[in-house]
């Protein structure tokens, strides 16, 4: 079962290569660590955005960049990012959501692109299962913590209808907004929210079969 997966992933990923992609290099000898819990611990979702501090390009580069290294399920990498920066394209984007964007002066709408995710054949449970939702998941998180390194606040954004962000945009059908990253300073209100502060035990999240 297990050599089959690895065969058809194997596959995919020649299929893919065929395509224009590059080497990524990894850096095994990196000594710089940063205290990856302490970030956790320290990110918020942010509320209140300076609207009037806008981010510097090298940082949404960095945060981009984490995103497009993202691992994805067989490597199919269908994760792909909408720059919403102009005023006139946040005002729409914030009015097709239910969800506010809090003054954010830049966001970054994650889609999968439904052509491009592995899709697996043999889930019985949920059927048509694709990898779309977890592979942007995983790349929006990535960006999420790529901006807090920085010192850029974030909120995660799902308070919308799908097909309302794709028609408000212009999208392609087969292009799925999965959520939005709005990114920025934080403004005068800016704090954690009650929310924020809990967090059920482990034992309620653990199990050990
Ligand atoms: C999948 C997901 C969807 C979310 N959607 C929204 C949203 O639409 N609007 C909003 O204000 N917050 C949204 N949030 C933020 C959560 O409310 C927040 O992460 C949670 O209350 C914990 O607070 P914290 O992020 O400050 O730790 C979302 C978070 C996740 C993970």
């Amino acid at each position: 079962m297990r050599k089959l997966f690895t065969l058809a992933a194997a596959v995919l990923l020649m299929a893919a290569c065929g395509s224009k992609q590059e080497n990524i290099q990894t850096n095994p000898q990196t000594t710089e660590t940063m205290d990856f819990l302490e970030m956790t611990k320290q990110r918020y979702s942010e509320r209140s955005f300076d609207p009037s501090k806008p981010v510097e390009q090298a940082k949404l580069d960095r945060i981009l960049e984490a995103g497009r290294l993202a691992p994805t399920a067989a490597n199919m990498q269908p994760q792909r990012f909408y720059l919403l920066r102009s005023p006139e394209v946040l005002k729409k984007t914030e009015e097709a959501c239910y969800s506010r964007l809090y003054g954010a002066p830049v966001a970054v709408l994650v889609c999968y692109d439904l052509d491009s995710t592995w899709h697996n054949g043999r889930e019985t449970l949920l059927p048509d299962y694709n990898s779309g939702e977890q592979d942007c998941a995983i790349a929006a998180t990535q960006m999420m913590y790529a901006a807090e390194e920085q010192g850029v606040h974030t909120i995660w954004i799902r308070g919308f209808d799908a097909r309302a962000i794709q028609q408000a945009l212009g999208l392609p059908a087969t292009m799925i907004p999965a959520m939005i990253l709005p990114l920025g300073y934080p403004g005068d209100k800016s704090a954690p929210a009650p929310m924020h502060f809990k967090r059920k035990p482990m034992d309620e999240f653990l199990t050990e079969l």
